[in-house]
Formats: structure tokens, C-alpha cells, sequence
């Protein structure tokens, strides 16, 4: 499709059955409509341009695909990526799918997302407030500690770390569904810098969840990442570039580009 990237890649899980899973971030919507005020219109053409530059400046930093004309809008991005999607059995979405909290944002993601005929995980990123949600949409699943979805040999799980935490009781959930036996992708925005992966390296603090200094808890979970042999993945964002690399024999850490340039990356699970 024009101006989109689809990034491919095999997980070999030891499944009976394959499944394909489809994975979008970072789309930073600047929607407005026929609700929005003047304020709101300003703003949100402001972020548009603003979104501009930085789609050409991550891509070009990184040597991607800025998604072509860099003046096509997100949600035009999005649409492609969803029709992309459409054969698969499952769409993560791992956050800053908004660039800011508005009901125009919150109004286009929300039909999209009532059109999907799948289920999915949809994680919180920096841009996104969960208590700003209304309760009675699709997309507030956002507001859950962890969402599953439960795919039969395989689990997903989503929860948000845009904060670069993690709390005990979540970290003690999780732990619990691993001991389930069943292979598990976990879903978050912000990934684990691992020793070696220089790009990630180079990065400031705010693309890190095990930062230098980080709470102990953090550094623990990456731990329990590193030690599971039924976590076959971790699905992130928050880089606004393609990253990928094993953070042990097991698991492998994908980091998907900017949806706002047309990235999408897609999973065939064997
Ligand atoms: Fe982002
Ligand atoms: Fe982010």
C-alpha cells in the first residue's frame, strides 16, 4: 500500500495453529471536527505541523520511511494501517495513538475502533490520560490495570508503563498468568534498554523502563522477562523508530515505528 511500511516478522511459538497479529503505535492523532471550538481547531493544526517536522525528523534520524508526503494527516496513516490489518486475529495498539487528550482524538479512534471486528489490547503511551476517558467507550480499556486477550496457545497482555513503573500487585498478576504455562506477549510503550542495543542506548532516560536509577521493581521485572521461557515477546513503542532485539534466548523486544509515517508491524506467529 502507498506510503505505508509493513514491517514482517516470524515468532516461532511451537503453535498447532498460526496466528497473526498486527501492531500500531505513536499515530499522534490532531483530529478535529464539526464539534471542536476555535481554540481546539488551532491547537490541533498547530500539533499537525508540529507532527510534520517531527515524523520527517525521527525518519530521516533513524534512515525510515517518513510515509511519504509528509503532509498527509494521521488518521490517513491510520485508516491504511487498519485495512493492513484486517486479516489478522488480533490488533495491539502500544500507545501516543493521540497526541493529546481532546474529544475530536478521542471521537475518530473511538469509531475505528468500533469498527474492528477483532479483539485487542490498547495500551496507554505519555500523550494519553486515562482518567480522561469516559467510561462507556471502547477504547477505555485503557483505564484497566491489565488487559488479556486470550488467544488460545497464546496470551497477550497490555498495561501501562507511559509512566516508566510498574506497581506490585501488576507485576504479581502478570507473574501469575505466566505460571499459566501458556506462551505470553506482553504489550507496554515504553521498552527495555538492553546492554548492546546501541540505538536504544543512545536514547535519553524518558525511552527507557529500566533508566539508570529506576525504582528496584523495574529492574526486577526485566529480570523476570529475562527468566520466563513462556514470554515469547514484548510489543512496545515510544522509540518513534523500528527497534528490535532479544532481551533473552526466549523473548524478543519489537519495537514498532511511528504509525504517524505509515509503520506497521506485523507478527506471524508459528
Ligand atoms: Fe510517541
Ligand atoms: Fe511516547
Amino acid at each position: 500500500m502507498k506510503n505505508i511500511t509493513v514491517h514482517n516478522y516470524n515468532i516461532n511459538a511451537n503453535l498447532k495453529k498460526e496466528i497473526t497479529i498486527c501492531h500500531i503505535s505513536d499515530c499522534h492523532l490532531t483530529e478535529y471536527d464539526e464539534f471542536s471550538t476555535k481554540e481546539e481547531i488551532d491547537f490541533a493544526n498547530q500539533q499537525t505541523l508540529h507532527w510534520q517536522k517531527m515524523r520527517h525528523s525521527f525518519a530521516t534520524g533513524y534512515k525510515e520511511s517518513f510515509g511519504g508526503d509528509a503532509t498527509i494527516p494521521a488518521c490517513v496513516h491510520l485508516d491504511n494501517l487498519l485495512k493492513v490489518s484486517e486479516k489478522s486475529d488480533c490488533l495491539v495498539f502500544t500507545g501516543d495513538m493521540f497526541d493529546y487528550m481532546s474529544g475530536a482524538n478521542i471521537r475518530a479512534l473511538e469509531g475505528r475502533i468500533n469498527k474492528l471486528k477483532k479483539p485487542f489490547i490498547y495500551v496507554c503511551g505519555n500523550h494519553e490520560i486515562p482518567s480522561q476517558f469516559p467510561d462507556d467507550l471502547s477504547i477505555s480499556v485503557i483505564k484497566q490495570e491489565l488487559q488479556i486477550v486470550d488467544l488460545g496457545e497464546v496470551i497477550i497482555v497490555g498495561f501501562d508503563n507511559s509512566k516508566r513503573e510498574i506497581t506490585p500487585s501488576l507485576f504479581k498478576r502478570i507473574k501469575q498468568l505466566q505460571k499459566g504455562g501458556k506462551k505470553l506477549i506482553i504489550a507496554m510503550h515504553v521498552p527495555i534498554v538492553v546492554e548492546g542495543n546501541t540505538l536504544h542506548q543512545q536514547t535519553s532516560e524518558y525511552f527507557k523502563f529500566n533508566y539508570p536509577n529506576c525504582p528496584q521493581i523495574n529492574l526486577d521485572f526485566v529480570n523476570f522477562i529475562k527468566e520466563s521461557k513462556n514470554i515469547i515477546a514484548l510489543l512496545c513503542g515510544h522509540l518513534h523508530f523500528s527497534n528490535n532485539v532479544d532481551i533473552s534466548q526466549h523473548t524478543r523486544q519489537f519495537v514498532a515505528s511511528q504509525g504517524v509515517a505509515g509503520h506497521i508491524n506485523v507478527y506471524n506467529l508459528k
